[in-house]
C-alpha cells in the first residue's frame, strides 16, 4: 500500500510518500480502508522529534476516517462499516490501510463525508476532554477560548455553545465574522486588544496556545475556575496561588466519545470546519501549512475517493 513514513526526525522532506507492506488486526483489532486522514500539528511535532522516542520508521497521522476492511475476534465493527479513529502514535493514519483497537473508533457522522470526519477525532476529542471531562464546563459559565479559530478552537467555540455557555474567543481580525458565526460571543483580536481587557472573570480558559497567552491566563479565572492547556506545563503551586485549577491536556483515544460527538454533529449542532484539501502524496505541503500556525480549523488528505 501507499503511505507517508519517516525514516528520520526533521523538516518536512523527510516524509517518503513510498509503498509499504499492509498492517494486519490481532485480536479486538479493525483494520480500516482509509479515505482520508486529518493533519494536526502534533503530526509535525512527532516529525520534528519533539515528543520524545517513537520507532522508526513510523507512518505519520493519528486521525482517519474510512471503511472496515476486515477484522479479528472481538472487534466492535463488522466489514463494510463507516468508521473514524483516532489511531495510537506509529499505528499510522497517513496510509491507504491501518488498524486501530476497536474501541478507539466509532460509526462516523453519517450526514457528513470521509473527509470532514477525518477532520474530527484528535481535535475533536481534544476540545471535548478539555472542556467536559477536564473542566466540567457547564450551561451559564463563561468560558475564554485561546486559538478559536484553529482545529482544536472551532470544535472548542461550537462544544461550549452547544452546552450553553457564554463564549469569548481569541484569533486575529480576518476571523472575526467567521468566530462569531460559529458560536464566539465576544471576538478579542490579541493582536490589537489584551484579553484581561475584555473578559473580567471567567469559570474556563481554554489556552491553545501557551507561552505569554497561558501566563496571563490564570488572573482572568474566577476562584474555582479552570485553566486547561493543550500545551503549557503547569507550574508547581500556580493552581493555589490563584485559588483555581489546572491541568495540561493529555487527548487519549476513546471510541466512546467519538460516537457522542458524532451524534452531536448528526443532530446539525457542530460541523467540523476543513478549510484544505490535498491528495496524501502532499503531506509535506500540509505540514507546511499547518506549521505556519495560522490555519482556520482543519487541513485533510484525502487518501482514496469517496465511495459515496
Ligand atoms: N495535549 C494534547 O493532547 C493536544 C491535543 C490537540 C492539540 N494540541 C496542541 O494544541 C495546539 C493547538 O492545536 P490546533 O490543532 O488547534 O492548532 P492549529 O489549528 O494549528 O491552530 C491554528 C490557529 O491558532 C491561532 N493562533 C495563532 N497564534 C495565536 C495567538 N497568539 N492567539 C490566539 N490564536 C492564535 C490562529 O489564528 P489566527 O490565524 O487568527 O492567528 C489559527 O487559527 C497545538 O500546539 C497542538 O499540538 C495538544
Amino acid at each position: 500500500m501507499k503511505a507517508v513514513r519517516i525514516h528520520e526526525f526533521g523538516g518536512p522532506e523527510v516524509m517518503k510518500y513510498e509503498d509499504v507492506p499492509e498492517p494486519q488486526p490481532g485480536p479486538g483489532e479493525i483494520r480500516i480502508r482509509v479515505i482520508a486522514a486529518g493533519v494536526n500539528p502534533m503530526d509535525w511535532k512527532i516529525r520534528k522529534g519533539m515528543v520524545g522516542k517513537v520507532p522508526l520508521p513510523m507512518i505519520m497521522g493519528l486521525d482517519v476516517a474510512g471503511t472496515v476492511d476486515s477484522g479479528e475476534s472481538g472487534a466492535l465493527f463488522q466489514p463494510g462499516e463507516e468508521v473514524y479513529a483516532k489511531v495510537s502514535i506509529g499505528q499510522g493514519g497517513y496510509a491507504e490501510y491501518t488498524v486501530v483497537n476497536s474501541t478507539q473508533a466509532a460509526k462516523k457522522p453519517g450526514s457528513i463525508g470521509f473527509i470532514e470526519s477525518a477532520a474530527i477525532p484528535t481535535a475533536g476529542l481534544a476540545a471535548w476532554q478539555s472542556l467536559f471531562d477536564i473542566a466540567r464546563l457547564e450551561r451559564g459559565q463563561s468560558i475564554l477560548i485561546h486559538g478559536a479559530a484553529g482545529g482544536v478552537g472551532t470544535f472548542a467555540v461550537q462544544f461550549a455553545k452547544w452546552k450553553g455557555a457564554y463564549v469569548f474567543g481569541t484569533a486575529s481580525e480576518k476571523n472575526e465574522q467567521f468566530l462569531k458565526s460559529i458560536g464566539v460571543d465576544e471576538f478579542i483580536d490579541y493582536k490589537k486588544q489584551k484579553f484581561e481587557d475584555v473578559v473580567g472573570k471567567v469559570d474556563v480558559v481554554l489556552d491553545t496556545v501557551g507561552g505569554d497567552t497561558f501566563e496571563r491566563s490564570w488572573g482572568v479565572l474566577q476562584p474555582n475556575g479552570f485553566l486547561v492547556s493543550t500545551v503549557a506545563s503547569i507550574p508547581e503551586g500556580m493552581p493555589e496561588k490563584y485559588g483555581v485549577f489546572a491541568k495540561t491536556l493529555m487527548t487519549r483515544p476513546d471510541g466512546e466519545e467519538l460516537a457522542k460527538i458524532a451524534g452531536i454533529i448528526d443532530e446539525q449542532q457542530i460541523k467540523p470546519i476543513v478549510t484544505t484539501i490535498l491528495p496524501l502524496s502532499e503531506a509535506r505541503k500540509a505540514h507546511e501549512m499547518s506549521e505556519s500556525r495560522h490555519i482556520r480549523g482543519k487541513i485533510v488528505l484525502r487518501v482514496a475517493e469517496d465511495p459515496e
